[in-house]
């Protein structure tokens, strides 16, 4: 191994991937900075910020639900850093909706973003895993994916699904020094978090759910995420973490 490590991270412009981004590259990665092309503009800032910071940084455009662009986008990630040692698939949506009347390309739209996308970039990414017999991957899940609440039936069914994929992937891979963990942000202020957050009286029921009395930051997942990209969590794997302040206690 390099001293310099790399990661790839999905989801990159902005939010809770925008931070994870700039944390790795704080903790001196090189960082492929992934997002739908729509995001250049916050993609190219991000990236900016991470070269300012003297890490070098990739911007990958693909849909991560499209085998064909994630397979691309992996390759590329590959042949400008050499290897990856970590990936965070970050990735996501969210389309409110109560299951009565839930459209099915609303489920198919949300799982191919939460669930299958991961699944895909892993996929994609395994080879070059393997073959170093060494690699790094932290799901994003959600405690929506283990407490839920109305109107994300089919988001906590995206999230539930990438705990349950993340926890066999690491029998199947940790005999070649490959670990996989989630971490299950709570209520964050992001474009995302604000669906929970827009009405004051849901933001204070929030607030008042929460142990630490408040909403979390894009940041206060940096750290979480970090350990699990690092060797820190050597011999941690198949693990999900709830980086949420206090409101799911399992
Ligand atoms: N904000 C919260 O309260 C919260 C809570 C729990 C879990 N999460 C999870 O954290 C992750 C980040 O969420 P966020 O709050 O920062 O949301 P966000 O909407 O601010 O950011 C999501 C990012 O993913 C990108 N993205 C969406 N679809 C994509 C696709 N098909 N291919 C590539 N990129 C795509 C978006 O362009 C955006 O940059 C998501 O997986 C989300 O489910 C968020």
């Amino acid at each position: 191994m390099s001293d310099t490590r790399t990661a790839l991270v999905t989801g990159a412009s902005r939010g809770i991937g925008a931070a994870i981004a700039l944390g790795l590259a704080k903790r001196g990665y090189d960082v492929a900075l992934n997002d739908i092309e729509r995001q250049k503009d916050d993609l190219d800032a991000v990236a900016a910020q991470i070269r300012e910071m003297g890490q070098r940084a990739e911007v990958l455009f693909a849909d991560v639900s499209d085998k064909a662009q994630v397979e691309a986008m992996v390759q590329q990630a590959l042949e400008a850093f050499g290897q990856i040692d970590a990936v965070v698939n970050n990735a996501g949506i969210l389309i409110a909706g109560t299951v009565d009347g839930l459209p099915e390309t609303t489920w198919d739209a949300v799982m191919d973003v939460n669930a299958k996308g991961s699944f895909m970039v892993i996929q994609a990414l395994l080879p070059a895993m393997k073959a170093r017999g060494y690699g790094r991957i932290v799901n994003i899940a959600s405690i929506g994916g283990k407490h839920g609440a109305p109107e994300q039936a089919h988001y906590s069914a995206s999230k539930a699904a990438v705990m349950g994929f993340s926890r066999v992937l690491a029998q199947e891979v940790g005999p070649l020094g490959i670990t996989v963990n989630c971490v299950c942000p709570g209520i964050i202020m992001t474009d995302m978090g604000r669906v929970n957050l827009e009405d004051p009286q849901v933001s204070n029921a929030w607030k008042a759910k929460t142990a630490m009395a408040r909403i979390g930051d894009p940041e206060d997942v940096v750290g979480p995420v970090a350990f699990f990209a690092s060797d820190d969590s050597a011999f941690v794997t198949g693990q999900t973490l709830n980086v949420d302040g206090g409101i799911v206690f399992s």
